[in-house]
């Protein structure tokens, strides 16, 4: 009887290793920027925001091809977007944009960002970026959280 609880107990022990183990790695692969502080930063937005930031940080990879996020790091097909939130379209340097998206002088504010990430084509008809869009609203909101984090 003796041994048998002393099995079980192995058992259990060595369950929670691997869980915990699994845990690690989670957070390791999804390391999203935590040096500003990100509830300061999404607390500007809506009210009612409830974007997630490590989810946005996996959809971020259906952009990823085309962007740089970071300061000075080089533009891509797409523009660096490092800083670009609350500005005007069309604002990085060294960018060669589309006239259609510089004549739109749109702000990147909020609702702007929504309907661009929604379907770009029907914001800016004729601009450059060649992207279908991302239709589902709480996928585009937990977007927005991990491009406003890690464009600051
Ligand atoms: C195939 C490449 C490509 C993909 C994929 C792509 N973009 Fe773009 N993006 C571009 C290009 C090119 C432009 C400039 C468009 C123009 O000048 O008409 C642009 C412009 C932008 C702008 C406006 C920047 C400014 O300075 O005004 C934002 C914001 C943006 N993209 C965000 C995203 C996000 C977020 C995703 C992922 C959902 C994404 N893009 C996917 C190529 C891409």
């Amino acid at each position: 009887m003796k041994n048998i609880t002393h099995k079980l107990f192995l058992v259990l022990f060595m369950l929670t290793l691997t869980a915990c183990g699994k845990d690690e790695q989670k957070n390791e692969t999804i390391d999203v920027q935590s040096s500003v502080d990100q509830t300061q930063i999404l607390s500007n937005l809506r009210d009612d925001f409830a974007g997630d930031p490590e989810r946005g940080k996996r959809l971020y990879l259906q952009c990823r091809a085309c962007h740089s996020l970071k300061k000075g790091e080089p533009h891509k097909i797409g523009p660096n977007l490092y800083n670009f939130y609350g500005k005007q379209a069309g604002s990085q340097e060294r960018f060669n944009y589309s006239s259609e998206l510089l004549d739109s002088k749109i702000l990147w504010d909020y609702d702007n960002l929504d309907r661009w990430l929604e379907n770009p084509q029907a914001l800016i008809p004729e601009n450059k970026m060649v992207y279908v869009g991302m239709r589902n609203p709480k996928d585009r909101e937990d977007l927005i959280a991990y491009l406003l984090i890690e464009t600051q």
